[in-house]
C-alpha cells in the first residue's frame, strides 16, 4: 500500500496546494512547498505533520530528522510543532542566480519504521534588488560640431531580480540635446544608446549633465541611476565680430609714420586657437594698405604719407580672421585734419613790364591770383605790397590786381621793384612773395634846364674869328630822345646888327663861337639868348641869357693930347727966368683908349737939353723946374717925354716939349725963328686943315648940345671951368686911384682934361671917355687954329711926335693950340 499524501500549503499569496505524487518508491512521500525569499528567521515554511499525515508523536518517536545536501543551513525541522522553519534568511539571487525555478531539496527521515519523505521547497523571487550600473558616472567629450543622430553607447544596468522584478526600462534626463534609444537584442538584453537630436553649442553650454535611470518592473519599482557628463568640445563655429561696424578716426596730415590712429577690436566666441584673431587691412585697388597698417593688437598705424590736399578722408577696410579661416570686416573712416603746411601760391596771370610815366591813376599793371591748398583759415590768403611805392592792391576773391595809386615820375623813379607778399591765416602763418620789376617809360615832360640861370663870359678882344668862347650846357631829365638837347641861338640884335654875326652856337655841344674879332674899344659887352630844345614830340625848350664881356687888350698906345704935336708948327712953353724951383712949366696930357692897366700911364723924361733943369712927374706928367733958372740957361730947351701905359707888353708914345726960357714974348719969337723949319710946303695941308676946321666946328656945336643935356642930367659931374688970371695950366684930375680896390681900374675910364689956348683963355673939355667920347672945344680955338695955320711956317715942328701906332680918328681930331 502507498499512501498518497496531499500537502496543502497555505502560506503567503502563492499557496500552492497540489498533491504531490511520490514517485520515489514505496516509502517515499513527496511534499512541495513554495516560500518567498528573504523570509524572516523562524518563519514557518510548511506543516509537514499535517501535510504528511504524521502525528507529532510519531515524529518524536520516529526521531524525524532532515537530510539535505544543499540547504541544511536554511531550513529547520521543529518535531514538537511538526513544521519546517526558516533557519536562515534565504536570498534567492545568491542561491540560484538567474536560474528558475529555484528550489531547496530536503528529505525527512523517520525511524521505526523507517519512512522517507521527500520535500521540495521552491524559493520565489521578491523585488529586493534595484537595477544598478556598474559605474556611477560616465564622461563624454563631444565636439559641438557633432551631427545630430550621432549615437553614444551607454552602459546597461543590471537587476538581479528576475522576471517581473527584473530590469524593465531606462530613462534619460534632460532631453534637450540627447534622447535615449534602447534596442532589444537577441539575448534578451537591451542595447542602450544616447542619440544627439539637437546640435551642441559650446558657446552656450559647455558642460551638460544627464541622468540615466534604469527602472525594474517590481512593485514598487526600483531604479538605479548613472550620471553622464558631456563636455562639449569647441569647434570653430564662430566668426570674429568687430565691436563696431564703422570706426572713426582723425589724424593730422603732418603726423609722423608710426602714429597710431585708433584701435579696433574683434571678438571670437570660440575658444583657444579658434578664437585667435589676426587683423588685416583689406587689399584693394587703391593703395590704402601702403598708407595704413594694422597690427595684431588691432592698432591702426600710419605707415605712409597723408596729405590733406590730396585726400581729405580715407576709408580703411579691415578684416579680422580667426585661425579657422572665419572672418569679419569693418571699416575705419579716417578724417585727415588739415595742417597749415602749404605756402600760398602766387600765379601771375598778366603783367606789364613798363608803363608810361603819365599813366592815369588806377591803371592795372599786374593781375595775379593767390591760392592756398590748405583749408579753412589755413587756406585764407591775404596779399599786400611793399611799402612806399605808388601802387596798391585790389582784390576780388582770389584774384588780385595791382594798380597805380598816385602819379608816376620816371625822373624820380624809373623802376620799381614791386614785392607782393601773400600769407595765409594759419598759425603760424605761411607766406610767399614774388618781386616784379616795373619800368616807367619816359614821356617828354621835362624841359631842358640850363646849368645856370644866366651866363657871363669873357673874351679878350682881337680874338681870331671862330674861336670858342665858352659852352652853355642844359640837361634834360627825360630819357633818350626826349633828353637830347640842341642849342639854338635866339634872334636878336646887338647895336643893330643881328647877334648871329657876333656869335654862333653849336647845336650839339652848346659851344659858343665868336664869329668875328671883337674890339673892346668898339663894344664892351653884349647879351643874347640861347634856347635849349629837347628832341621830344612836341619838343620842350628853355632860354638862358648870355652876357659876353669883351676884355681889353693893350692894343692902343697912349695918345698925347698936349702938347699938340703938329707937323708945321712949334709949340713952346715959356718959363720966366725968374721962375723958382718947382715952377710948373707945363703938363703933358696923354690918354689911352684902352682901359685899366692898359690905360694907366706913366711919364718919363727921356731926353732933355739940360737934364738938370726939368723933371717930369711920373704920375701926372707935370714938367717942373728942379733948380733956379739962371742967366746961363739956354733960351730954347727941348724935352722928350715918353708916355708909357701899364699894359703887357706896354705901349708908349713920345712927345717933344719945347720950352722957352725967356722973360718976354718977343725974345722968344726971335729965338724960336731959329728953330729949324720944314720947308716942304704941302698944298694939300691947307685943304685938310680947312676941312678939319669945318669938322671941328660941327663937332663943337654938337658937343655943346650934348654937354648941356649931360649937365642937366648929371649935376654932380658938372664942373665950372676954372678961369684963372694966371697962365692956365692943364688940369689933370687924379683918376688913377684904385676905385674898385682890386688894383685894376674900372673898365670905363673917364678922364677930363682942360686946357687953354693961351695964357688967358681956355679951353675945351673932353667928356666921358668910352663909347661916347665927346670933344668939347672953346670957340676961341677956332681963331687960334686959323692963326696957327697962317703961322704954320713958323710953328712947324720938324720933330713930329713919335707914335708907335697911328693915331685914332679921335686923336686926329684933337684940338690944336697955337702959342701966341
Ligand atoms: C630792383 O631789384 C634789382 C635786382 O635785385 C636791383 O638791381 C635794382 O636795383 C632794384 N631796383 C630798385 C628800384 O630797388
Ligand atoms: C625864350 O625867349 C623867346 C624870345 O626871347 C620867347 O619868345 C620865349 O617865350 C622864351 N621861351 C621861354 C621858354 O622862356
Amino acid at each position: 500500500m502507498v499512501p498518497v499524501v496531499f500537502i496543502w500549503f497555505v502560506s503567503g499569496p502563492w499557496i500552492a496546494a497540489a498533491p504531490i505524487v511520490s514517485l520515489c518508491g514505496i516509502v517515499v512521500v513527496c511534499q512541495d512547498y513554495s516560500i518567498p525569499e528573504e523570509m524572516a528567521k523562524g518563519s514557518v515554511v510548511g506543516n509537514i505533520a499535517r501535510d504528511l499525515g504524521l502525528d507529532v508523536k510519531r515524529l518524536k518517536s520516529g526521531k524525524a530528522r532532515l537530510f539535505t545536501s544543499d540547504s541544511a543551513e536554511f531550513i529547520d525541522l521543529s518535531r514538537e510543532r511538526g513544521v519546517l522553519l526558516v533557519r536562515e534568511r534565504i536570498d534567492r539571487e545568491a542561491l540560484c542566480r538567474q536560474t528558475t525555478p529555484c528550489a531547496l531539496h530536503l528529505q525527512i527521515i523517520l525511524e521505526n519504521p523507517m519512512e522517507l519523505f521527500r520535500i521540495t521547497i521552491e524559493i520565489t523571487d521578491i523585488n529586493d534588488n534595484s537595477p544598478s550600473f556598474k559605474n556611477d558616472e560616465r564622461r563624454f567629450e563631444i565636439s559641438e560640431s557633432a551631427v545630430t543622430g550621432s549615437k553614444f553607447v551607454l552602459e546597461r544596468a543590471v537587476d538581479l531580480d528576475i522576471g517581473i522584478n527584473g530590469l524593465k526600462n531606462y530613462s534619460l534626463k534632460p532631453t534637450d540635446n540627447f534622447i535615449l534609444k534602447t534596442e532589444s537584442q537577441a539575448d534578451g538584453s537591451k542595447k542602450v544608446e544616447m542619440v544627439l537630436h539637437k546640435p551642441l553649442d559650446r558657446e552656450k553650454e559647455e558642460h551638460i549633465s544627464l541622468l540615466l535611470k534604469a527602472v525594474d518592473g517590481g512593485d514598487p519599482p526600483m531604479s538605479g541611476t548613472m550620471k553622464i557628463h558631456v563636455t562639449v568640445l569647441d569647434a570653430n563655429d564662430n566668426a570674429p565680430v568687430f565691436s563696431q561696424s564703422v570706426y572713426r578716426a582723425a589724424i593730422a596730415e603732418n603726423s609722423g609714420k608710426g602714429t597710431t590712429l585708433t584701435t579696433v577690436s574683434a571678438s571670437d566666441a570660440d575658444k583657444g586657437t579658434n578664437s585667435k584673431i589676426t587683423y588685416a587691412v583689406s587689399t584693394t585697388m587703391d593703395s590704402i594698405s601702403e598708407i595704413f597698417t594694422i597690427n595684431e593688437k588691432g592698432e591702426v598705424i600710419l605707415v605712409g604719407s597723408i596729405d590733406y590736399e590730396k585726400s581729405k578722408t580715407y576709408q580703411i577696410d579691415v578684416e579680422a580672421n580667426d585661425s579657422g579661416g572665419l572672418s569679419d570686416s569693418s571699416k575705419i573712416i579716417v578724417d585727415i585734419i588739415d595742417i597749415n603746411d602749404n605756402h600760398p601760391l602766387i600765379n601771375i596771370m598778366s603783367k606789364s613790364d613798363s608803363i608810361p610815366e603819365n599813366s592815369q591813376q588806377n591803371s592795372i599793371i599786374v593781375m595775379f591770383n593767390a591760392v592756398d591748398p590748405d583749408s579753412g583759415s589755413n587756406g585764407k590768403v591775404k596779399c599786400s605790397l611793399s611799402e612806399n611805392i605808388p601802387f596798391t592792391i585790389t582784390t576780388s576773391h582770389e584774384f588780385y590786381s595791382i594798380v597805380t595809386d598816385s602819379e608816376l615820375d620816371r625822373e624820380t623813379a624809373s623802376e620799381y621793384n614791386i614785392t607782393v607778399t601773400c600769407s595765409d591765416e594759419g598759425v603760424p602763418s605761411l607766406s610767399s612773395s614774388v618781386t616784379l620789376t616795373l619800368q616807367i617809360s619816359d614821356v617828354n615832360d621835362n624841359a631842358p634846364v640850363f646849368e645856370r640861370s644866366s651866363y657871363e663870359a669873357y673874351i679878350v678882344e682881337n680874338n681870331t674869328p671862330g674861336v670858342s668862347i665858352f659852352t652853355v650846357k642844359a640837361t634834360d631829365a627825360d630819357w633818350k630822345q626826349n633828353a637830347r638837347v640842341s642849342y639854338i641861338l635866339e634872334d636878336s640884335s646887338v647895336n643893330g646888327v643881328p647877334v648871329s654875326s657876333y656869335v654862333s652856337v653849336s647845336a650839339d655841344s652848346g659851344v659858343i663861337h665868336a664869329v668875328r674879332s671883337f674890339d673892346y674899344e668898339q663894344i664892351k659887352d653884349f647879351r643874347f639868348c640861347v634856347k635849349a630844345q629837347d628832341g621830344g614830340s612836341p619838343p620842350l625848350s628853355s632860354n638862358v641869357s648870355v652876357n659876353i664881356q669883351i676884355q681889353d687888350q693893350n692894343d692902343n698906345p697912349p695918345q698925347v693930347l698936349y702938347p699938340v704935336q703938329t707937323a708945321g708948327s712949334v709949340v713952346a712953353e715959356m718959363v720966366p727966368r725968374s721962375a723958382d724951383v718947382g715952377y710948373l712949366v707945363t703938363k703933358v696930357v696923354a690918354v689911352d683908349v684902352d682901359s685899366g692897366q692898359n690905360a694907366w700911364l706913366s711919364y718919363k723924361l727921356q731926353k732933355a737939353t739940360d737934364r738938370a733943369l726939368f723933371e717930369v712927374g711920373s704920375q701926372n706928367g707935370e714938367i717942373r723946374t728942379v733948380r733956379q733958372v739962371t742967366e746961363k740957361d739956354l733960351l730954347k730947351q727941348r724935352l722928350t717925354v715918353i708916355v708909357e701905359d701899364n699894359g703887357q707888353p706896354s705901349r708908349s708914345a713920345t712927345v717933344i716939349v719945347n720950352v722957352a726960357v725967356a722973360d718976354s714974348f718977343p725974345e722968344v719969337l726971335s729965338e724960336f725963328s731959329d728953330f729949324p723949319h720944314d720947308k716942304d710946303y704941302n698944298d694939300n695941308l691947307t685943304f685938310y686943315l680947312v676941312l678939319a676946321l669945318a669938322v671941328v666946328s660941327f663937332l663943337f656945336i654938337t658937343c655943346l648940345v650934348v654937354i648941356i643935356s649931360v649937365k642937366i642930367y648929371r649935376w654932380r659931374q658938372s664942373r665950372v671951368l676954372y678961369h684963372s688970371s694966371l697962365p692956365v695950366i692943364p688940369y689933370y684930375p687924379p683918376r688913377y686911384s684904385d676905385t674898385l680896390g682890386t688894383g685894376t681900374l674900372p673898365h670905363t675910364y673917364n678922364y677930363e682934361v682942360c686946357r687953354t689956348t693961351d695964357s688967358r683963355k681956355s679951353d675945351c673939355k673932353f667928356g666921358r671917355a668910352g663909347s661916347q667920347n665927346v670933344l668939347i672945344m672953346d670957340p676961341s680955338s677956332t681963331g687960334t687954329m686959323q692963326r696957327m695955320q697962317s703961322e704954320k711956317s713958323i710953328l712947324d715942328e720938324p720933330d713930329s711926335p713919335l707914335e708907335e701906332s697911328p693915331p685914332s680918328p679921335a686923336a686926329s681930331l684933337s684940338p690944336y693950340r697955337s702959342l701966341m
